[in-house]
């Protein structure tokens, strides 16, 4: 199901009440629209079952952006897959790298997450990317294949049918640094060509592959007119309905 793929990752952002306005706007101006992607917002937890009853009016699908490897007990302040299941959450962000780095979460972690998403019927969107001394040092490549080798690559082709892959460049991440879109559009085919050597290629032309990291309507649409692009996860300009819907509409 490759698909174009507009995400909308809020991280630790927004009131209640400052959601609900933001998800509305996002869901009205996209009524508007003859969309040539899907359009997903991720916001916090605490707000999944809200958004989900924006999800059931209208075009838009709800992630979240994080869940426990455990399906339930003794794991205070965590949230498990059958608790998003059952808020009818079709998507969920794993393996951002600001997780990986403030929450040290490991490939280990990672892979059992997106496991258990499976088991629940959710989509992960599994992100990958590389710190900037990494892709000075011109490892950059080979980070991902272990990133993707280690959280993904061990699900079957049936299971890869329902991942989503993201780019994030982390030294692009929040700084306004963006990827030139001939950097995403070469690490992208190089994924791609992975999953095609890992699984096939025709698996490999149907996985969407997202590029995340400064994104912004001025910079989204030479990003997303690479072959190997099919959107994008969006950080900041995620937070505010206009720019995330010119972002949207982005795909020639
Ligand atoms: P920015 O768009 O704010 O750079 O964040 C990207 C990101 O981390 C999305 O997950």
């Amino acid at each position: 199901m490759r698909k174009n793929i507009v995400a909308g990752n809020w991280k630790m952002n927004k009131t209640f009440q400052e959601a609900e306005e933001l998800i509305d706007q996002i869901v009205v101006g996209m009524e508007e629209m003859s969309l040539k992607c899907e359009v997903i917002a991720c916001p916090p937890a605490l707000y999944l079952e809200m958004a989900s009853d924006y999800a059931e009016e209208s075009r838009i699908k709800i992630g979240a952006q994080n869940v426990s490897e455990h399906d339930k007990g003794a794991y205070t302040g965590e949230i498990a897959a059958p608790m998003l299941a059952s808020v009818d959450i079709e998507y969920c962000i794993i393996g951002h790298s600001e997780r990986r780095k403030y929450f040290h979460e490991t490939g280990e972690q990672l892979a059992k997450k997106a496991d258990i998403l499976l088991d629940y019927g959710i989509k992960p969107i599994f992100c990958c990317g590389e710190v900037l001394e990494e892709r000075e040092k011109g490892i950059h490549f080979d980070v991902v294949r272990k990133q993707l080798t280690e959280g993904i690559f061990h699900l079957n082709k049936d299971e890869f049918s329902n991942v989503v892959v993201a780019y994030e460049p982390v030294w692009a991440i929040g700084t306004g640094k963006t990827a030139s879109p001939g950097q995403a559009q070469e690490m992208h085919a190089f994924i791609r060509n992975l999953i095609s050597e890992k699984y096939s290629k025709e698996i490999a032309e149907e996985t969407s592959i997202l590029y995340g990291g400064s994104c912004n309507p001025g910079n989204a649409k030479a990003l997303f007119s690479n072959p190997d692009v099919d959107g994008g996860l969006i950080g900041g300009a995620s937070l505010k309905a206009d720019d995330f819907l010119k972002i949207a509409a982005s795909f020639e």
